[in-house]
């Protein structure tokens, strides 16, 4: 049995990824909190913006915020950037491993467009950069002074990602590239913008001069634009175990609108830690959500009416589904039978009806990248055939 590393190597990043991306979004939102909840009352000594008292794992905390600076910089300062730039590296090379690495399976959809491995990493890798320049560079320019204007602005250039990378890429492979043109701005806006203002405020101080006021704004900008990006970011993430929202043409509708009710989410929650409470904002978004799978249940393929035999489904999933799904796969990129699943076994063919409908009929993830070139009529064949009870 030939040695397959990469899953474990897989398993490995995408563990890094989900522990870095906890520590970096949770330190993240507690400072939001933190920031939304400060009192600004009398009586704070000079300088003081605002504290707030908490209490958390049997201690009682009290922060304080400074208005620029504390007149006397504490010998220990406390700084968070290790978790964001340890979440993209972790994310990049998991892009890798699974997206690039097998490319001609998980990234590429001949039937969208015929490219190579080289080639449709080249558009990826040209998605990242180009999404973080376009993004700085609107940031700075006269748009980034109004943020609400600014953010309509972005994210109707995401979409407009969205919708060529879907029209490019596999549905997953659209998907996640969304995901990490945002997750690249993320932590872009740390590591090109909040951390060095930070420095420059701190060697500032240092020689004794008060830092500008730009500096903090800019960080306390890039900040407020990560805080609206979470969300979609994370649904991006989960998207590829759900094939009803990556795959179809209309999948950057989806994104789009499912997107929309992370940020409205989002901003429910800022307004409330300022003690507003606009449960209308909840109402919008559980509203879209539902709308979203309507939408999607809609555009699904109906059922045929035709009869078809457990011969004819066999055929089809020989020609489709065994050079991967079996004990010993024929195909180059693939060593073991791919989540356990080997249809050259029938009693596997007819206990997993309801996934090959999922992935094959209802959606079409299956067989990956249509590589085989499966027709709707070969897919309905195999939803009637499960519809009719999936019988021998
Ligand atoms: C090119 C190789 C390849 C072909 C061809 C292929 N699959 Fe898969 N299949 C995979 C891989 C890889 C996975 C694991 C997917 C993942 O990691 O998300 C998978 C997973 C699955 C799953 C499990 C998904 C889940 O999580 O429930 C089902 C069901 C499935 N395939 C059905 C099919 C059917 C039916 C066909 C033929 C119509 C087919 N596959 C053709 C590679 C393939």
């Amino acid at each position: 049995m030939p040695f397959d590393i990469m899953p474990w190597v897989e398993l490995a990043l995408r563990w890094l990824h989900v522990i870095t991306g906890i520590a970096w979004i949770g330190a993240s939102f507690y400072f939001v909190w933190l920031d939304n909840h400060l009192e600004k009352r009398e009586g704070l000594p000079p300088g003081v913006a605002g504290d707030l008292w908490a209490v958390h794992g049997g201690g009682f905390y009290n922060s304080r915020e400074y208005l620029i600076a504390p007149p006397e910089l504490p010998s220990n300062l406390h700084w968070f950037k290790y978790e964001a730039y340890f979440t993209w590296i972790s994310g990049f090379l998991l892009l890798c491993a699974v997206y690039y690495f097998s490319a001609s399976i998980y990234l590429i959809d001949a039937a969208k467009l015929a490219v190579t491995p080289w080639q449709a990493i080249a558009i990826g890798l040209a998605c990242l950069g180009g999404g973080w320049l376009l993004y700085d560079g609107l940031c700075r320019a006269r748009l980034g002074r109004n943020n609400g204007a600014f953010g309509a602005v972005w994210f109707i250039i995401l979409c407009g990602f969205a919708y060529g990378l879907t029209h490019i890429f596999s549905g997953r492979g659209a998907f996640i590239h969304v995901g990490a043109i945002i997750g690249t701005t993320m932590v872009g806006n740390v590591f090109f913008v909040i951390i060095p203002n930070q420095k420059k405020a701190v060697a500032e101080m240092i020689a004794g001069r008060v830092p500008e006021a730009r500096l903090e704004q800019e960080a306390k900008q890039r900040s407020l634009h990560n805080n609206y990006m979470t969300l979609p970011v994370l649904l991006i993430m989960i998207s590829n175990h759900y094939p009803m929202l990556t795959s179809g043409g209309a999948a950057w509708i989806v994104l789009a609108a499912l997107s929309i009710s992370g940020l409205l989410i989002r901003h429910f929650f800022n307004l409330r830690h300022k003690g507003e409470l606009r449960w209308e904002l909840w109402a919008a978004a559980i509203a879209i959500f539902i709308g979203t799978m309507f939408f999607v249940h809609s555009r699904q393929a109906p059922a045929t009416a035709n009869i078809v035999t457990f011969a004819e489904a066999r055929a089809i999933m020989d020609k489709h589904c065994v050079m991967c799904h079996s004990a010993h796969p024929t195909h180059p990129d693939i060593a073991v039978p791919p989540a356990g699943l080997d249809f050259t076994k029938d009693d596997v063919v007819v206990r997993n009806a309801s996934r090959i409908q999922l992935q094959t009929v209802t959606n079409e993830t299956m067989p990956l990248g249509n590589e085989t070139h499966m027709t709707a009529e070969e897919r309905a064949a195999l939803g009637a055939w499960i519809a009719a009870g999936a019988r021998r």
